[in-house]
């Protein structure tokens, strides 16, 4: 089996030639947006999302065409919450995966369009019946995506982010599951439904995605605080400077360092119930906890 570096590069390989095919082009005025879109989405990202969509549509053997276009989706609306997330209404940086945020490569309004029009074009995607033969398969499959971005999801999320609320671990874990844990839950999610899983398996792999979406912004928020700019990409130091709260913050990362270990511990042992059909993902939970961009 190719090592998960490997196949973390072939799905976003995979993922971004379809992406490329997916979203619009257009030749009026309206091509400052498409292209835009276009410059959010397919440009440099480790297209993590998709990856776990793609191989667990490997684990339930599920039509790889099919999956592909569901990672597509999901990936559109994670393109849209970063534009949005960058803006200076909200965290107003300036560089993403090494290249200036959308708004600094157009202006203001086309990104705030860029990232409306990925979220349009995520749910055109996935409610198309080349994503799925069974409507109400499809449909399942909008529902769980709108849920997992909007205000019980990363909206919601981002909502607890910028109030900053202090003091309080257990506010800190539910923003994290929302404006993280949500999308990267989505990813199993979406699979799951084309699968028809039964509630055992779903039960487990969710417990799984919820976790490791918690781990992966504890990442997020070490790397804020002790990564390297030229190795993310992104500014660094930006969340104690703009008085964020996260694990980091509020803990020290010492502490959260110990969070993260037993953390790590708990998500691997959500798989228990798939044994060695699951390998690939306890080896992707090393992969992305101990990522260093
Ligand atoms: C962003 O979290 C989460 C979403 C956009 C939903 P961060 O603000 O910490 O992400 P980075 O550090 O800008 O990548
Ligand atoms: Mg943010
Ligand atoms: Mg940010
Ligand atoms: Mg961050």
């Amino acid at each position: 089996m190719a090592s998960v570096k490997q196949r973390v590069a072939e799905a976003a390989d995979l993922v971004t030639v379809a992406l490329d095919e997916l979203l619009p082009r257009a030749d009026g005025p309206e091509s400052r947006l498409t292209e835009a879109m276009r410059y959010a989405a397919l440009g440099a990202g480790k297209r993590l999302r998709p990856f776990f969509s793609i191989e667990t549509g490997k684990m339930f053997e599920l039509d790889a065409r099919s999956v592909l276009r569901a990672a597509c989706a999901l990936e559109c609306v994670h393109a849209y919450s970063m534009i949005h997330d960058d803006l200076p209404a909200m965290d107003d940086d300036d560089l993403r995966h090494g290249q200036p945020t959308v708004h600094r490569a157009y202006d203001e309004a086309t990104a705030i369009l860029a990232g409306d029009a990925l979220q349009s074009a995520a749910f055109e995607i996935l409610a198309h019946p080349d994503t799925h033969s069974d409507g109400a398969v499809r449909a399942e499959m909008v529902v769980r995506l709108a849920q997992a971005a909007g205000a019980r999801g990363m909206c919601g999320g981002q909502m607890i982010d910028l109030l900053g609320v202090r003091d309080d671990l257990g506010t800190v874990a539910r923003m994290q599951r929302l404006k993280t844990g949500a999308l990267i839950a989505c990813a199993f999610e979406l699979p799951l439904v084309m699968a028809r899983a039964g509630e055992g398996e779903r039960h487990a792999l969710m417990g799984f995605a919820q976790d490791l979406g918690l781990a992966y912004q504890i990442v997020d928020d070490l790397l804020d605080l002790e990564g390297q700019e030229a190795d993310l990409g992104k500014r660094t130091g930006k969340d104690a400077a703009k008085g964020k709260v996260n694990y980091v913050t509020l803990l020290g990362a010492e502490a959260a360092r110990d969070r993260l270990a037993l953390l790590t511990e708990q998500t691997k042992a959500h798989l228990d119930p798939f044994r060695e059909r699951a390998e690939f993902l306890r080896e992707a939970v090393d992969f992305v906890l101990e990522r260093r961009n």
